[in-house]
């Protein structure tokens, strides 16, 4: 079985996220969607809607998960018996940041599991968690954004 696991502060889980889960799934016989739970920040939105927008969203598809994890992203795969991380790129930008967690996380883990990272779609590229959330915090309707 290929698992893989889709980590992620996800405050909020955006289109830009749903889009890669999609895209990820023919790769995958099951994906574990993975909120990170950080007890030094406060998220913008609660906990339990994130779960419940998340599992609505991929309703349909018996093969995502939805979990939360405290710890080591990779820790937490071990633990899930997953072979894969998942992560998105949006921009250059994204991308020294990601490259650096994926060679930290491949150490921790022994060469054990691999990053796969799939570029978003060029619409969806400025979408992020925290452009979600500023425009909240100025009153914005932001469900256009929300899966
Ligand atoms: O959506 P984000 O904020 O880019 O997600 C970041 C996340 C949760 C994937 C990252 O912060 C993480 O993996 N945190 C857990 C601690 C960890 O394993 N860090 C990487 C190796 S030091």
């Amino acid at each position: 079985m290929k698992i893989a696991i889709f980590p992620g502060s996800f405050d909020p889980f955006t289109i830009g996220h749903a889009d890669i889960v999609r895209r990820a799934l023919p790769l995958f016989d099951e994906i574990i969607i993975a909120i990170g739970i950080n007890h030094q920040k406060t998220p913008c939105f609660p906990l339990e809607k994130r779960i419940q927008s998340i599992r609505e969203a991929f309703a349909d598809q018996t093969r995502v998960k939805v979990l939360t994890y405290t710890g080591l992203t990779v820790d937490f795969a071990r633990e899930q018996q997953a072979q894969y991380i998942i992560r998105g790129i949006r921009t250059i930008a994204d991308f020294e940041y990601e490259r650096t967690m994926a060679d930290a996380n491949a150490q921790l883990a022994e060469h054990e599991i691999q990053t796969i990272v799939l570029f978003t779609k060029p619409e969806l590229a400025h979408v992020s968690s925290s452009f979600v959330r500023e425009l909240a915090a100025h009153g914005r309707d932001i469900t256009p954004y929300l899966p």
